[in-house]
């Protein structure tokens, strides 16, 4: 597959998620040689335009996404001679056959589609490539989320490109698991024996994943509207972080040795029904409110919105993991649109040491807490409780950290780059295999159906906020607070 010049149709090529951040992450694969020379870039959507006019316009993409001082105006000119681009109706299995031909003789060239549409057309466009034999185990398919909006509908989506491609040649896209210090989980975890001995029930308080962003629904209030925080981040992104902090030592990085120990803490996750709903969720939506000073519209402000939605914008989780390992730590989980500051981070609240020797002069000898912070600065961060200097206050401690500053060794990437690379390789250990799809939904669906059935609507929280109270009332219930 490497060595081989390979044709990779993007369908959905005129979309936002294409022009910011896939095109661009091709254009550095194919600049640090690790796309196939020779391969030719098909782009396909709705749109009636020339290959030209469409390359131009994935040009001033580039020049605006590709990350900061990577665009080089002589690698554009070996890059712009792989484009190409030619309208298509998906529901026309014809218009799949003057693809095929467009591409001419393929005899043993690689095969890759990428689905980057709405995912109700993916059983189209599979039936089409599959109708003009452009599908079966010579390709691979990339699809992206949201596959579905419930369990029942992500098991049509899923059978209809089972229909026609095997499991294997099958990559569920997830860009959280694209993410340099996601990976670096796996390192941190498994390359390092000093946590592992803690990193259990005896060990571990509790954990935290926060997932917070500034923005609002960006112009897509009707996509966002049918999914909300829950179907949009948790189903997906927040519960493969929490699989890959939670899951036992795979055998190897095989990717289903991987997958197989991921997929048993979601089934291992304890549903959440009936009374903890009240208890065990909270979900939110903003109103009007600033943002670094600026202010912002409501939710339902918003261009584009319908008066009267319930839709949650905000979602907090508590969360419990059964099984030998995790028994009685909670998970606290939280996502929101409009909160104060955009981060993304996993906390592992380690326990208090046993015994406690500097009290009372040290009242708050706090214990350790890994930091793992994903974005916007990259980075691991372990805090500890050391002496203060000097001869005065006896033994007095202090808070401090020892930090793993990731970025210090290179810039992030486009998370995309790196999936499209594997994707290229053949390796599906960052994608997500069709059971933990399914087994994330049925957690979900449990309290999505709880909510639907509430008279209840989402509390409110103004933007540039941490969303509702009641968040912070759930981890303070037990005890804990969220870490800001
Ligand atoms: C997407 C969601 O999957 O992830 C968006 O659909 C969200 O609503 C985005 O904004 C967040 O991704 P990142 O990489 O910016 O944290």
């Amino acid at each position: 597959w490497i060595a081989q010049p390979s044709d990779i149709l993007l369908f959905g090529a005129t979309g936002d998620l294409a022009g910011r951040k896939l095109y661009p992450a091709l254009y550095c694969l194919f600049r640090d040689g690790h796309l196939p020379g020779g391969c030719r870039i098909l782009g396909l959507a709705r749109t009636d335009q020339s290959a030209a006019e469409f390359t131009a316009i994935i040009h001033a993409k580039l020049q605006e996404f590709a990350p900061e001082g990577e665009y080089e105006a002589a690698v554009w000119e070996r890059f712009s001679a792989a484009l190409d681009y030619t309208p298509l109706d998906v529901h026309d299995p014809e218009a799949f056959v003057a693809v095929a031909e467009r591409l001419g003789d393929r005899s043993g060239r690689p095969l890759i589609h990428y689905l980057s549409t709405s995912p109700s057309l993916y059983g189209a466009i599979c039936a089409g490539l599959d109708h003009a034999g452009l599908a079966g185990a010579q390709a691979r398919v990339v699809i992206e989320k949201p596959i579905g909006t419930d369990l029942a509908s992500s098991r049509v989506i899923n059978d209809a490109v089972d229909a026609v491609f095997p499991e294997a040649s099958i990559y569920r896209i997830d860009h959280y698991l694209g993410k340099e210090t996601v990976q670096n989980l796996l390192a941190l975890r498994f390359a390092n024996g000093i946590f592992e001995p803690r990193w259990n029930s005896a060990g571990v308080d509790h954990v935290q994943v926060t997932v917070s962003e500034t923005v609002g629904v960006e112009g897509r209030w009707g996509y966002y509207d049918d999914s909300g925080a829950m179907r949009d981040m948790v189903q997906n992104h927040i519960l493969q972080l929490v699989s890959l902090v939670a899951m036992e030592p795979p055998a190897s990085l095989d990717p289903d040795a991987v997958r197989d120990e991921k997929v048993k803490v979601l089934r291992a996750l304890r549903p959440i029904r009936d009374r903890d709903i009240e208890s065990s969720t909270v979900r939110g939506q903003y109103r009007a409110g600033a943002i670094d000073g600026k202010a912002v519209p409501g939710y339902l402000e918003e261009p584009g919105c319908k008066p009267g939605s319930r839709t949650e914008t905000f979602v907090a989780l508590r969360a419990e993991i059964d099984n030998w390992r995790w028994a009685g730590v909670p998970f606290y989980l939280r996502t929101g649109k409009r909160m104060p500051h955009r981060y993304s981070e996993i906390v592992v609240q380690f326990r208090d040491v046993p015994h406690d020797l500097f009290a009372p002069e040290n009242a708050d000898v706090q214990a350790n807490k890994l930091v793992i912070r994903l974005q916007p600065q990259e980075g691991i961060q372990l805090q500890m409780m050391y002496k203060v200097r000097g001869l005065g206050g006896g033994m007095k401690l202090q808070k401090a950290e020892l930090n793993l500053s990731t970025e210090d060794f290179k810039p992030p990437r486009n998370a995309y780059e790196r999936l499209l690379f594997d994707v290229v390789r053949g390796n599906q250990t960052l994608f997500v295999r069709r059971d933990e799809v399914e087994v994330a939904w049925r957690w979900v669906d449990d309290i999505m159906q709880a909510w639907q059935s509430e008279t209840s609507a989402p509390k409110h929280y103004s933007a540039g906020t941490w969303g509702p109270t009641s968040a912070i009332a759930l981890a303070e219930r037990n005890g804990h607070s969220w870490h800001e």
